[in-house]
Parts: structure tokens; C-alpha cells; sequence
């Protein structure tokens, strides 16, 4: 609320130094407290009820004609003095309009600790199931060389079993040998390569990490996915180690009672290749929607490496002057690939593949 304005006793200087001097003092209290800018702009400068239109009203209205020089240099002065300090208020922060002290009865601000996501947490479930076996933990660049994604992985050149793996490729590098060509790597497998040609046997590494492939978007589809890849290379490795070590890591996964089974599969880069199916979680195996009511759900591919990816990997060590460590006829060996966001979705029961990226925080917090 506006006070009113009191009625000037007099025109002459001493009574207007005083009136207005009255005024200055009421702005200046106010802006050393007051917090809110725009309340006090509207108290002062206010187009109808502010102080300075009362003031003008009041005194200079009918100010008679010899003090109207006086009283308007003084009323310009307060004016600007106003001004100045609505513009200082605006220019610094607000402070505080209570002393400080701790509110003990205000609720406290909660910090929620975060959660390891659904998809990682999945992933080093299944890294630990084979570092429990003796594996440890090998990574490598998502952007890749057609070296190590397929050629050295025994996909020659303009052979179909790459359209199996529909891949994204970086811009530009036509001008390049074609095995030194960039693209997304769109498996783990190139990984194999990378370790073997850095190390000689025995190798036992996982291989957990992203990969892309130019797939259309769809309930069980993303172009950008994870994987867990496995290697295992030593004297004496036989399909019969395969099975064995699948067949654990399974039941250490989704439980004892799952059951698994090998199928005849095909990749260039293990020869004989399997697909692994585990009896169905869901309804035990007598068969459900879930596995299609098969009784079976296809979960990774495996098989022992390819003599074809021993002799690319010797090469490469050679031109590098290492010496060869990978004659077939002396080591053997098995990998096998599977994917994270098909085994979360098991494990979890989740039916759309986007979840795990959508970053809702009610989905998210099912895994806290
Ligand atoms: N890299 C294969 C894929 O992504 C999976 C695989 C890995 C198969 C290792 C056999 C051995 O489809």
C-alpha cells in the first residue's frame, strides 16, 4: 500500500530540501531491505499509484508558476535516484530476507544413488561367469577396420556371409585399401583377432562391448547393441570343452535346471559353428508363447576357430616380425558370441528392446 503524500507546508527551498529529502531517505531504506525489484519499481515508478505520480499530483500540479523550477529539478533528481537503484537491484541477486539458520522441520533434499543399468549390470553378470572360470576381460575400438571385422575373420571381400551383418560404414574411405576401410564393428569377434595377434596361447578372454549394424529398429532389434564375446585358445581344445563350458555358463546364468542344446550353425569364422538353444525358462521346456512353443530359446553363437582365423592372425604377427604361435596342428581353440539385450530381456521379462534405452526412470528403477 502507497502512503499518501503529505501536503508541502511550503514552496520555498528549505521546505522542498526537506520534503524531498524525506522521500530520498524512504527509497534509499527501502532498497538496502527490500528483495523484490519489481514491487519496488511498482511503488515508486507505478504508471497510476505510484509515489512519484502522487508526488507530481500533490506538489507539482499545483505548484504555483516561480516554484515549478525548483520543485521539477528536485522531483527529476528523485526520479533518477529511483532509477538508479531499481537498476542496481536488478544487477545483483537478491539476498535472502531471513537471517540464515537451518529450518530443522523442512524436509531434507533427497539424493537418490544411482543404479548400474539393467544392460551393464546383465553384462557383467555374464563377464563374471567366465572370469569365475579363469577368463579375463580383453576390449577393443567400436570403430573398426574391415581387417579385423571380417577379413582376418575369414569374410573375403564382397563375400555374402557379410550381408548377414548389414553394416554401417564410416564416409570417405574409398580411396583406402579395402582392409583398412572404417566402418562400426558389427560383432566382438574382431576382438579375437586383436588379442591373438598381440599374444600367443594359451588365451582365455571375454569380450563385452557395443556394436551396430544398419538393422531397422523393432521390438527385439536396435542398431546399436551389446555383445559378449569368448575365446579360448590352448593345446588340447576339443568341441566336447565347448559344451562343457556353454553348458555351465547357462546354468550359472539362468539356473541348474536349464538344459542346453547345440545345433549345426554356420559362421566363416569357426568351423564346425553351433547354435546354442537352453530349454525354456519360462515354462520349463514344455513349450509356451514365450519359445514359440518349441520349448527352446536360441541364445548365442559358437563353435571352434575357424584354421583359416589362426593362419590370418600368423601373418599378421609375421609382417609385425612376432613370432608365428597359432600352427593348427598344435593349438585349437573355441569362440562363441552372445547378446546382452537378449539375455536381459529373458532374465527380466522385458518385450521391447527400447526400454533399455528410453532412459525412463520407471522402467529404470525396477533394477535398483
Ligand atoms: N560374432 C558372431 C555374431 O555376431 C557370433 C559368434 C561369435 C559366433 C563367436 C561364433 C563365435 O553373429
Amino acid at each position: 500500500m502507497n502512503e499518501d503524500i503529505p501536503q508541502l507546508p511550503s514552496y520555498d527551498e528549505s521546505s522542498l530540501d526537506a520534503a524531498f529529502a524525506t522521500l530520498a531517505e524512504e527509497v534509499r531504506g527501502e532498497t538496502t531491505s527490500r528483495v523484490d525489484v519489481e514491487a519496488f519499481r511498482l511503488r515508486w515508478l507505478g504508471r497510476k499509484q505510484g509515489r512519484l505520480k502522487l508526488v507530481s499530483d500533490a506538489w507539482l500540479k499545483n505548484a504555483p508558476a516561480e516554484a515549478r523550477k525548483p520543485l521539477g529539478m528536485r522531483f527529476n533528481q528523485l526520479k533518477q535516484q529511483i532509477e538508479v537503484a531499481l537498476e542496481q537491484a536488478i544487477a545483483t541477486p537478491a539476498k535472502p530476507t531471513t537471517k540464515a539458520g537451518i529450518d530443522i522441520t523442512l524436509p531434507g533434499s533427497v539424493c537418490v544413488p544411482g543404479i548400474e543399468h539393467p544392460l551393464l549390470k546383465t553384462m557383467n553378470e555374464v563377464v563374471a561367469v567366465f572370469h569365475d572360470l579363469g577368463y579375463s576381460t580383453a576390449l577393443g575400438p567400436q570403430v573398426e577396420s574391415d581387417f579385423y571385422n571380417f577379413e582376418a575373420l575369414n569374410f573375403p571381400p564382397n563375400h555374402p556371409a557379410r550381408d548377414t551383418q548389414d553394416t554401417l560404414v564410416v564416409a570417405g574411405q574409398q580411396a583406402k585399401p579395402s582392409r583398412d576401410r572404417l566402418l562400426m564393428r558389427t560383432h566382438t569377434s574382431p576382438v579375437q583377432i586383436r588379442t591373438m595377434i598381440a599374444e600367443a596361447p594359451p588365451i582365455r578372454i571375454v569380450v563385452p562391448g557395443k556394436v551396430h549394424r544398419n538393422d531397422a529398429a523393432d521390438a527385439t532389434h536396435s542398431p546399436v547393441f551389446h555383445q559378449v564375446e569368448g575365446l579360448c585358445v590352448d593345446t588340447n581344445i576339443t568341441f566336447s570343452d565347448l559344451k562343457g563350458t556353454l553348458d555351465h555358463a547357462m546354468k550359472a546364468l539362468f539356473g541348474s535346471d536349464v538344459k542346453t542344446r547345440f545345433f549345426p550353425s554356420f559362421f566363416p569364422f569357426t568351423e564346425p559353428s553351433a547354435d546354442v538353444q537352453i530349454s525354456c525358462i519360462f515354462c520349463g521346456g514344455k513349450g509356451c508363447r514365450k519359445c514359440k512353443h518349441s520349448g527352446w530359446i536360441e541364445l548365442l553363437g559358437c563353435g571352434m576357430v575357424d584354421p583359416a582365423v589362426f593362419a590370418a592372425v600368423d601373418e599378421q604377427r609375421v609382417a609385425m616380425g612376432k613370432p608365428t604361435a597359432y600352427d593348427p596342428a598344435k593349438v585349437t581353440g573355441f569362440a562363441f558370441g552372445m547378446g546382452v539385450e537378449r539375455i536381459a530381456m529373458i532374465l527380466h521379462g522385458v518385450s521391447e528392446i527400447g526400454q533399455f534405452y528410453s532412459g525412463d526412470m520407471r522402467f529404470l528403477e525396477q533394477f535398483a
